[in-house]
């Protein structure tokens, strides 16, 4: 019997009536999100489950194709199991951060921002807090007045995603998410302050390492490659400078300061995001407070 995690809200209903093996396998979906409810599905008996903000709490449902069902002794086992236990995984291995929301409106004009930025390497180790984040995030991929987001996209394909190695924040542990412009939200990948290694991937820079956070800029190339072909490479490329410059100019207009790093091991900075192998590394925004 597989137990596969598949969307939310969905029953199944299976003939079988004595199962006999259980499998659990939680999908990536199940680890990195939780904000609502799923449904397991379950081959070889009909089982509902449902999974929530890390408690899961399950039924065996009985109709017409269930009315001399026996429920077995393993599967009530196991299902008392991973109530008890799931729920707990879930609640330690994801976490979803919800972003207050963005201002529309800042107090300096974009000729001011352009004016005053430079890249700032020497960062105070006072934290940022969850607003200037959330603005940083905003400007680089969020959605904006048409429905799009706030950087443009050779024929809206969207290759880049957003990480934030987090060490210094307050309101949010050291950890590294990723960013779901959609919810504007983050969801936790990889847990603890991962600065350290992400300096060393970056040659050891350590303003990398000082910085209360760095954005992580990566593509999934075939996603514009699928249409563009090879000049999709370049058009990646484009994309990235344009969510890079407009992270560069948010610090600088909510009076924090940025450096961009393109000096960098792909591998190693993928290891500190636990990324897959289609999805390539291109650029680290490291942000924080100037030191005075
Ligand atoms: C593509 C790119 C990669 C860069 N990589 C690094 C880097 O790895 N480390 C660093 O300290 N600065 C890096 N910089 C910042 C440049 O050194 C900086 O922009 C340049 O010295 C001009 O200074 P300004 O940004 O203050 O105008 C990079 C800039 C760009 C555009």
């Amino acid at each position: 019997m597989r137990f596969t995690l598949i969307s939310r809200r969905i029953r199944v209903t299976n003939t079988v009536k004595k199962p006999t093996k259980a499998t659990f396998k939680p999908s990536r979906s199940m680890v990195s999100s939780l904000s609502f409810a799923n449904f397991l599905k379950i081959k070889g008996g009909e089982v509902k489950g449902i999974i929530s903000q890390g408690a899961i709490s399950l039924e065996i449902q009985r109709d017409m194709e269930y009315d001399n069902f026996m429920p077995d002794v393993k599967i009530l086992t196991f299902l008392f199991l991973l109530s008890t236990f799931g729920g707990f995984m879930l609640a330690h291995t994801t976490d979803y951060i919800q972003l207050p929301e963005p201002s529309k409106s800042g107090k300096m004009t974009l000729e001011e921002a352009l004016y005053l930025r430079r890249s700032v390497r020497e960062f105070s180790d006072k934290p940022l807090n969850l607003n200037e984040l959330s603005q940083l995030l905003w400007a680089s991929q969020g959605k904006v007045k048409s429905g799009r987001r706030s950087a443009p996209s050779a024929g809206a394909l969207y290759p880049l995603e957003i990480y934030v190695v987090c060490g210094n924040v307050k309101g949010l542990s050291p950890a590294v998410y990723r960013y779901d412009l959609k919810k504007h939200s983050l969801h936790k990948v990889v847990d603890g302050d991962k600065r350290g290694p992400l300096a060393s991937a970056a040659l050891g820079q350590y303003w990398v390492r000082n910085a209360p956070v760095s954005i992580v800029i990566t593509a999934v190339f075939e996603r514009t490659t699928r249409k563009y072909g090879e000049r999709g490479i370049r058009y990646v490329f484009m994309e990235v400078g344009h969510v890079g410059q407009n992270i560069l100019l948010q610090a600088v207009a909510i009076k924090l300061g940025a450096v961009p790093v393109g000096a960098f091991y792909d591998e190693e900075v993928k290891r500190v995001l636990n990324i897959s192998e289609n999805e390539q590394p291109l650029y680290i925004i490291s942000v924080g407070r100037e030191k005075q």
